[in-house]
């Protein structure tokens, strides 16, 4: 029953040090710290004016090198109101913490589960356990958001949220299909938004923040990540083999090239690893919405056609979604989720 109070359980049982699942080998430390910092600013894609053909060429431009260089990028003037992104913040924090006894009403490690709240979502890909619990909200298998199978305390916001940001990734998949150069192919008729998941994190303070982190080194196994983040900041991105910080900023959304698109982009877009320090102050909150595609095991992927020729020949096979799955959940959480597909 304690697992099912999570981290923060083990917060609000005024736990001052941190337990030994938590603590990172002492050369996993030693490796992390001699990979260097950079204060590169992470680059900003300016959505405004995009409906002009002008405006429209340069955010593509724009758009197309951040993808190639950097994989991480902000987008503002996305068109979300601030009080549907304040309102998920504030939505994932009060489900935390709520009652105990009604949160753990959704606790589940089972990955069909529609809702379901756990500590250490990827405990069992992990050597060490992670400092932050888990809401996810599973769309992968069916399309509709049902109201009454949110939990209560965030369902409003959770609706508009889920909405606003699933039309800002139709937006998203178009250009960055335009600025691909795939036509035919179009990420946006490949459905590429279509199995989603939410996936709402809770960062507790941390007492001893240099021993752990609050999510190991990643990729992420999707097409596209949109994050939203609260005010505490911790979300740290390879950059030319430097952490570099992504400091949040009012109303600006987060947005990362996931493993699928690297592999359809047959590498031209990049996939960055990435992780989340641990913070003495907290909580911190974020939410990160995973645009997966057609979550049907049959469905097959590929390096888009267009994007072939005899000097770009295919870096990648073709797998099922199915397989796909497979390797994610079979890997460690910090190996590569590319070089199983690679020809
Ligand atoms: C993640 O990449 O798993 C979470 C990112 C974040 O919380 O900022
Ligand atoms: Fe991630």
């Amino acid at each position: 029953d304690d697992t099912k109070a999570g981290v923060k359980g083990l917060i609000d049982a005024g736990v001052a040090s941190l337990p030994r699942i938590f603590i990172r080998p002492p050369d996993e430390l030693v490796e992390e710290l001699n990979l260097g910092y950079s204060q590169a600013e992470v680059p900003v894609i300016d959505l405004s004016g995009i409906e002009t053909d002008d405006q429209r060429k340069s955010i593509l431009d724009e758009l197309r090198q951040v993808s190639e260089e950097w994989g991480f990028f902000r987008v503002v003037n996305h068109g979300i109101p601030s009080s549907v992104l304040d309102g998920m913040i504030d939505g994932t924090c009060k489900f935390h913490e709520q009652d105990a006894e009604l949160k753990k009403e959704y606790y589940s490690r089972d990955q069909f589960q529609k809702v379901r709240y756990e500590s250490n979502i990827d405990l069992y890909r992990s050597g060490v356990a992670n400092w932050r619990d888990t809401m996810t909200i599973n769309l992968l298998y069916s399309n509709e958001v049902v109201p009454d199978e949110l939990p209560e305390i965030c369902r409003s916001s959770a609706m508009d949220y889920i909405n606003h940001v699933t039309k800002l990734a139709e937006t998203l998949f178009e250009l960055l299909s335009e600025a691909l150069g795939i036509k035919v192919d179009n990420l946006r008729a490949m459905e590429c938004a279509r199995g989603r998941t939410f996936v709402c994190h809770y960062y507790p303070a941390c007492p001893e923040p240099d021993l752990t982190l609050g999510v190991s080194r990643h990729t992420d196994p999707a097409f596209l990540t949109i994050l939203l983040q609260d005010h505490i900041g911790g979300l740290q991105f390879l950059h030319d083999n430097n952490w570099t910080d992504v400091p949040p900023i009012p109303g600006g959304l987060v947005v990362n090239i996931a493993d699928l698109l690297q592999i359809v982009s047959n590498d031209k877009f990049k996939s960055r690893e990435h992780r989340v320090i641990a913070n003495r102050i907290g909580p911190r909150i974020s939410v990160a919405c995973f645009f997966i595609g057609v979550a049907v095991p049959e469905k097959i992927y590929y390096p888009a056609k267009e994007l072939i020729s005899d000097e770009t020949p295919p870096v990648y096979r073709e797998f099922t979604v199915g397989e796909y799955m497979s390797n994610f959940f079979s890997r460690p959480i910090d190996k590569s989720g590319l070089d199983h597909f690679k020809i």
